[in-house]
């Protein structure tokens, strides 16, 4: 059976999501860079194996990389997710990874990379936000996606209910992306482009506000 490495930086709900998802792999342990993420608790209640390696005591990102990749790869994983794990990757890292290591982003990707998504998606009035599971590859927020989910934006949202109705739908696309993976049914191919054995391709459209 394949086997997952979560990091985490904080609450730790994707992660939870996906301890309670059933997935066809193993979550072989869940890895903080902070001691007080909150996630990790609910990691260590479930009997999942916990490890934290703390960036401050590293002097610089290329050893904070180095010690993250040593407590990795403790556990050989075929994959490493990253659910909201808020730390900037050097492309060393992210280059020996390839094709496994991959994240989940509070946008419809390419638009809204970085912080405060909800927030910058609500000033500019836009009717459909999301988020993005994508591989990661040396440029932020940017790697070929492997499934987006939709949500409409409310007239009166807050970056508050946006993100919840954004979070909600986190929580399915990232397990299913992981279940794809640790199937085999997605890949990241030579020309770093995802690539898949599912041939469903429905075409509904997403239209809102709705037409009358
Ligand atoms: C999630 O919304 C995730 O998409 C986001 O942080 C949140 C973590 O919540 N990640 C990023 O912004 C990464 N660029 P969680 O700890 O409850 O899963």
């Amino acid at each position: 059976m394949k086997s997952v490495v979560i990091l985490i930086s904080g609450r730790g709900s994707n992660m939870q999501a996906l301890l309670e998802a059933d997935l066809p792999c193993r979550i072989a342990a869940v890895i903080s860079n902070r001691a007080d993420a909150q996630g990790l608790e609910i990691a260590r209640t479930r009997g999942i194996p916990t490890a934290v390696v703390p960036h401050r005591d590293y002097a610089d990102r290329a050893s904070f990389d180095a010690a993250l990749a040593a407590a990795i790869d403790r556990h050989a994983p075929d994959v490493i997710a990253l659910a909201g794990f808020m730390r900037i990757l050097t492309d060393h890292f992210v280059e020996r990874y390839r094709g496994k290591l991959i994240n989940i982003h509070p946008s419809l990707l390419p638009a809204y990379p970085g912080i405060d998504t909800h927030e910058r998606a609500l000033r500019d009035g836009i009717k459909i936000h999301g988020c993005t599971v994508h591989f990661v590859t040396p440029t932020l927020d940017h790697g070929p996606i492997i499934i987006q989910a939709a949500v409409p934006v409310l007239r009166d949202d807050t970056p508050e209910s946006l993100s919840a109705r954004v979070l909600g739908e986190e929580h399915r696309v990232y397990a299913q992306a992981i279940r794809w993976l640790c199937r085999g049914q997605v890949w990241l191919n030579k020309e770093s482009r995802t690539a898949s054995d599912r041939l469903e391709q429905p075409g509904a459209a997403l239209v809102f506000p709705g037409l009358e």
